[in-house]
């Protein structure tokens, strides 16, 4: 192929070395304006990396594969289980007041991740606007971000909110938020920060694809994307100026996550852990979790579908599951630990998947396959684990904690979600002595209570309350 028109030549050469040159297939039948997009996406793309990437000398496949290290895998070495902090009241005590000093000393960020393309859902906004609420139909943002102002306002200490965006969610998440008055967050603790993309490469000749004929086929980098973004975009820095170093770190998908939990902080600086792990203990082998395990002394996380089945149902003398310890993706890090990871990028490796992506083929028609044609590369943020000096595994109550929203239907649906939602809120008027009636919907803000025992202060056995029953502000 000779250059096209108006086509820079270094950016030439560099496709040709890297044989992409296919990207401009279409060239003589671009506007200018399309040319001009083009000619930005190939800027932005590394080309030496996807080419290692999918080379099958490449590092991620020459490595040792997940399901070898599995081989070697043992049940993690700090682990606090919920039965010892049922058992000692003290030590559980002690760090709720730890977690609640970090908290008023305004030491304490939160990210958010929520740059993922929810496509199981089929939702067409960003996840984050999916109407869960039972009653008011509040939204996935709106309840966390509420979550977060009432621990704030508890701690007599803003807390600043991290948002990881992307192309794929950014301009319709930050202008959900201004429409609503960032629900009520003080717009100086308020960060949006977006994550970057990689390309999409046909998964038989390695060809970067291109979604039209002017625009290459890009996603997401993964939650571990956040590193780079984090760096990128100077928040770092702006932490560094608030003085903030402990950082609770969620997804967009679980309404029921306890937003800057202060036992759980509490536990994470006790500890001296850099990084902390919320898990919950697996329902069955099969269940699709990432397992969190040690392999060689360094606590990791294996996902599930590269831990093999005769792995997976191991079981202990007591005949429990080896690796019943299921990630949440419900962390606590140290600032100065992720800096270090973001400085060094090689540290986190990109993940392969195949997936069905739509493309132009060569000879212009759009092709949206029926089967996986293509490998997408994400990094994941669970793979600073292994980094970590000291890694806390810290188990949690499933039922009250994780309730992610995954699909459109079954598990982790919208139904299972609003019933989780029902059925916690229901507990707590239970708690204060209100009898609920059976299937009731139910719906308690964060600003009228955090939790049953900030509800009982509000609620007595003798409260007349009707069904439907919404409390707010
Ligand atoms: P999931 O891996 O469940 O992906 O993300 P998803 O995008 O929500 O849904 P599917 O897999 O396409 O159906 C877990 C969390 O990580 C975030 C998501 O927004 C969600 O909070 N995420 C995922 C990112 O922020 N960026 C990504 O590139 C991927």
């Amino acid at each position: 192929m000779t250059i096209p028109t108006s086509f820079p030549e270094d950016l030439f050469q560099n496709l040709k070395q890297h044989q992409q040159t296919q990207l401009l297939h279409w060239w003589d039948d671009l506007n200018d304006q399309q040319r001009a997009e083009l000619t930005g996406q190939i800027q932005q793309i590394n080309f030496e990396q996807i080419q290692r990437l999918y080379s099958t000398e490449g590092s991620s496949k020459a490595e040792e594969s997940p399901a070898e290290k599995a081989e070697r895998a043992t049940r993690p070495a700090t682990v606090i289980r919920l039965q010892d902090r049922a058992a000692s009241d003290a030590e559980s005590e002690s760090a709720i007041q730890a977690g609640n000093q970090l908290l008023s000393e305004g030491k304490v960020g939160a990210i958010l991740v929520a740059g993922g393309q929810g496509s199981r859902l089929g939702f067409s906004h960003p996840k984050g606007m999916y109407p869960v609420g039972p009653v008011k139909q509040t939204s996935l943002f709106q309840m966390l971000v509420e979550q977060l102002t009432a621990r704030a306002n508890k701690a007599g200490k803003p807390i600043s909110y991290f948002i990881m965006t992307s192309d794929a969610t950014h301009a319709e998440t930050v202008e959900y938020f201004q429409q609503h008055q960032n629900f009520g967050l003080a717009e100086e603790n308020l960060y949006f920060f977006k994550q970057g993309t990689m390309p999409a490469v046909d998964a038989t000749t390695g060809d970067i694809l291109l979604e039209e004929k002017h625009r290459i086929a890009v996603s997401p980098d993964g939650h571990g994307g956040m590193l780079a973004a984090l760096k990128n975009s100077g928040m770092f820095e702006v932490m560094q100026k608030k003085g903030i170093d402990t950082l609770y770190y969620h997804q967009v998908d679980n309404a029921t996550s306890i937003v800057c939990d202060p036992e759980f902080l509490g536990y994470h600086v006790q500890r001296n852990a850099e990084v902390s792990v919320k898990v919950v203990s697996k329902r069955s082998p099969e269940e699709k979790m990432g397992i969190v395990c040690d392999v060689d002394q360094k606590t990791q996380i294996i996902e599930y579908s590269d831990l093999p089945p005769h792995i997976a149902e191991q079981t202990d003398a007591d005949g429990n599951l080896l690796h019943w310890a299921g990630s949440t993706a419900i962390h606590v890090f140290n600032r100065t630990f992720l800096e270090q990871i973001a400085d060094n990028d090689d540290l986190l490796p990109f993940h392969q998947a195949n997936k069905k992506v739509p493309f132009v083929d060569s000879s212009g028609t759009q092709v949206s396959p029926s089967e996986p044609n293509a490998i997408k590369f994400e990094r994941f943020i669970f793979d600073v684990l292994p980094v970590a000096n000291t890694v806390l595994v810290y188990e949690i109550d499933r039922q009250r904690e994780f309730n992610p929203l995954k699909n459109a239907a079954g598990a982790d649906s919208p139904e299972t979600v609003h019933a989780a939602l029902c059925r916690i809120y229901s507990e707590w008027l239970t708690d204060c002595g209100v009898s609920v009636p059976e299937g009731a919907d139910v719906e308690i803000s964060p600003l009228y209570a955090l939790d049953e025992t900030e509800l009982k202060t509000k609620i007595a056995s003798d409260t007349q309350l009707t069904f439907p029953l919404y409390l707010g502000e």
